[in-house]
């Protein structure tokens, strides 16, 4: 596997590839890799001809109160995991790299940012949408691999690449569970032996949702009702939101139907964690 810590060097890595007519995959992270990630390595791998994994813990997507300082690092480690799964290039830039001085330019996807985790994340989705933007314009993927865990994260990126007419397609993939549930996400590093105890709460209380809904529940007040008594009763639980919205443009479901998101984001102790159901109904 080479690293590649240079726009100019990433670009010109990628222009030869496609001079040679072979299809590029792209898995963009943060790093403190998971079988989450792993997951998606593993499709990008199985469909493009070039596999392309960035770490980069993007400044512009973390809040002033947030955990930028502290989200964890381990470079050699992330580096080993994707040589052992076949990658061909991780690319590592710094953050003059991306964000050399003067940087000026953000893109906002309107309708979209602000709902949901952005309602809590005031600037996150900006942050990620112009990161995202930057590196497939760099990197120039034909396919782009995204957990389905950070469902307002895939919406929105399609939303923009469609209206920005990028030539990439993004491809959505399901959640990487623990084996009691709770999704991978790098931020569960920060929890307590209690507080990983009670983060179960996130997937337990979706699963009454899921179970209600099969049973014929309509109403999304309901639906929305029994997961935030599901988190109530959990001490080290703080619900931040849960939503039942329609998964094509995030907007609030008064009754359930078609293809519908419930969502939900839960402080445990000082760490807030995401979650959700996709379901059809
Ligand atoms: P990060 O949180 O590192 O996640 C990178 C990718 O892994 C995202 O597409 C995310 O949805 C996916 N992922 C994380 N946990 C997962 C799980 N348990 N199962 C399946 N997929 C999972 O998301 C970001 O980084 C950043 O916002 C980024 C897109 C890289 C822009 O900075």
């Amino acid at each position: 596997m080479r690293t590649i810590t240079g726009v100019a060097e990433m670009k010109a890595a990628s222009a030869a590839w496609r001079k040679q007519g072979r299809t590029i995959g792209f898995v963009p992270t943060m790093g403190a890799l998971h079988e989450g990630h792993l997951s998606l390595v593993r499709e990008a791998r199985g469909r493009a001809d070039v596999t392309v994994v960035s770490i980069f813990v993007n400044p512009a997507q973390f809040g002033p109160q947030e955990d930028l300082a502290r989200y964890p690092r381990d470079l050699s480690r992330d580096a080993a995991l994707l040589a052992q799964e076949g990658v061909d290039v991780l690319f590592h830039p710094d953050d003059a790299e991306i964000y050399p001085p003067g940087y000026r330019t953000y893109v906002e996807v309107h309708g979209l940012q602000n709902r949901l985790c952005g309602a809590s994340r005031p600037g996150h989705f900006r942050g990620v949408a112009t990161v995202v933007l930057k590196l497939f314009n760099i990197v120039r993927p034909d396919l782009a691999f995204f957990g389905w865990k950070d469902a307002q994260q895939l919406i929105l990126l399609r939303r923009m690449a469609r209206d920005l007419d990028l030539e990439v397609e993004l491809i959505g993939l399901p959640i990487i569970r623990e084996p009691d549930g709770l999704a991978m996400s790098s931020r569960n590093a920060y929890l307590s032996p209690e507080e990983r105890r009670a983060a179960t709460v996130l997937s337990r209380s979706l699963a009454e949702a899921e179970k209600a809904i099969r049973a014929g529940e309509k109403d999304a007040k309901k639906i929305a009702g029994l997961v935030r008594s599901a988190v109530a009763a959990e001490p080290l639980a703080r619900l931040d939101y849960v939503e039942v919205v329609d998964e094509s443009d995030l907007q609030p479901l008064p009754t359930v139907a078609g293809d519908v998101l419930v969502a939900l984001a839960v402080f445990i102790g000082p760490t807030r964690l995401i979650d959700n159901l996709r379901i059809r109904v």
